[in-house]
């Protein structure tokens, strides 16, 4: 194996997609506050990026961008029209892709759950390409596919165990998803490849792994795949040889949010070396695939609030807007700070302005740094939250009892163009079950 052991490298952070701040303002005017804005040009740059990062790969590569990180269908039909592959992980996914013309074959399908019904519901959907992670969930898919009488191309989900320095880690010792790399139980990558192989109807791919979200250091793929390759090789001792056809190593690429990370360039130039190094040890070349939601995703688009209202409390100065995090759920869950500014901005006063949400939960208060550009805070005025793309919108809540807001998409002409309507009050009323309760 080589050994890149690379730092990852620093890069400053531009706010981009830059949006005109008259155009922000009429927006609100024709659609009321807070609002999402997505720039599809960005989405379609993301993807680039990442197909640009890993051309030093010797096999073929493939981008898959994962549903979950943003459903809605104006990011879906944006990247089905680049051509590109999906992660999926629930049957809801799947009817999304489908609805918005994307191709099942490119799906890569990843459940939790790992049910028969589930397993028999996307094979009839058209997928083709399943990662299984535990015994049972193979069991149901021998199930599923015998049913449907269709061969399915199996990965399985390995949990390398290595350590990642991340927001969201997804392999942790002894953790939730993968299987085992160690020893030859019902649950290990061991007993679930040799049941796949010696049974009739499904065909091995290839192996695939999530190491976590926000990954800001890279080292850990390198160790993946060098787990990896010890497996194989061992696996292949005893199970004769069989070939990989595939290897998916998961999503991670981190998104700026204002700090410096590593760009996909520098994930590549860490992880590729690597793989091209296991395409010689194994001896067969294979297509790799990166999933990304966040990175894909994040940067494209912008939550726009109202300042609607502000008080001094000692030395605070409190700024009330009309979001919360119920549009922005890891400001609470991780505390995770998202670049924000006041438009236009002025210089920031002496006093410390702290900026709060509208929910009734002292949670509610966002996290800023010196980072965040506040001066200026008074009521009427536009609160812009950047690189809110990723798990949000699919997040909102309706907490006391407040719409979800539309989304707008700028589209490729520079058009603003409504993509989700504002919930009505009626509508939200009507789904909790207001029609069907007695008066
Ligand atoms: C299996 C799998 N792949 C890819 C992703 C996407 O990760 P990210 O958004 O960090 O790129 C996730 C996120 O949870 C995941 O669970």
């Amino acid at each position: 194996m080589v050994n890149t052991r690379a730092q990852p490298v620093a890069r400053s952070r531009v706010a981009e997609p830059k949006f005109d701040e008259k155009e922000l303002y009429e927006l609100a005017e024709k659609f009321g506050t807070p609002y999402y804005l997505i720039d599809e040009l960005t989405l379609r740059k993301k993807v680039s990026e990442i197909e640009h990062a890993f051309t030093e790969f010797r096999g073929a590569f493939r981008v898959a961008y994962s549903v979950k990180a943003n459903f809605n269908p104006s990011v879906i039909k944006t990247f089905v029209s680049e051509g590109i592959m999906f992660d999926l992980t629930s049957p809801g996914e799947l009817y999304f892709l489908l609805r918005c013309g994307g191709n099942p074959q490119n799906v890569m399908y990843t459940s939790i759950t790992e049910t028969t019904s589930e397993f028999e519901t996307v094979i009839r959907g058209g997928v083709r390409h399943i990662v299984v992670a535990s015994y049972n969930g193979l069991q149901n898919l021998i199930e599923a596919a015998g049913k449907t009488n269709t061969e399915v191309n199996v990965l399985i989900r390995v949990n390398p165990e290595v350590r990642v320095h991340a927001e969201l880690r997804g392999s942790v010792r002894h953790g939730k998803f993968g299987l085992q790399f160690e020893g030859d139980e019902k649950d290990s990558a061991f007993a679930v490849l040799s049941k796949i192989l010696s049974t009739p109807g499904l065909r091995f791919e290839g192996f695939h792994f999530h190491l976590g979200s926000q990954i800001e250091d890279p080292t850990c793929f390198a160790e993946a795949v060098e787990k990896l390759e010890v497996f194989i090789l061992n696996t292949r001792k005893v199970l004769g040889d069989f070939s990989v056809n595939t290897i998916d190593i998961g999503g991670g690429m981190p998104v700026s949010y204002g700090k410096h990370v590593p760009s996909p360039s520098d994930f590549a130039s860490m992880v590729v070396p690597h793989l091209n190094s296991l395409i010689e040890s194994i001896g067969n070349r294979f297509t790799l695939i990166a999933e990304s939601g966040r990175f894909l995703t994040a940067e494209s688009t912008i939550l726009v609030s109202r300042i609607v209202n502000t008080k001094r409390f000692g030395e605070n100065k409190y700024v009330y807007i009309d979001a919360g995090y119920h549009l922005l759920i890891d400001s609470a869950l991780l505390r995770h700070e998202y670049p924000v500014e006041v438009i236009p901005d002025r210089k920031s006063s002496e006093q410390k302005t702290v900026l709060v949400g509208r929910l009734c939960d002292p949670l509610d208060v966002f996290p800023t740094s010196s980072r965040s550009k506040l001066g200026g805070a008074e009521p009427g005025k536009l609160v812009v939250f950047r690189d809110v793309g990723a798990y949000s919108i699919v997040m909102n809540m309706p907490f006391h009892s407040t719409p979800r807001p539309c989304i707008i998409m700028r589209d490729a002409l520079g058009n603003y163009v409504l993509v989700r309507r504002t919930q009505t009050i009626e509508e939200l009323f009507s789904q909790e079950g207001g029609d069907l309760v007695g008066n």
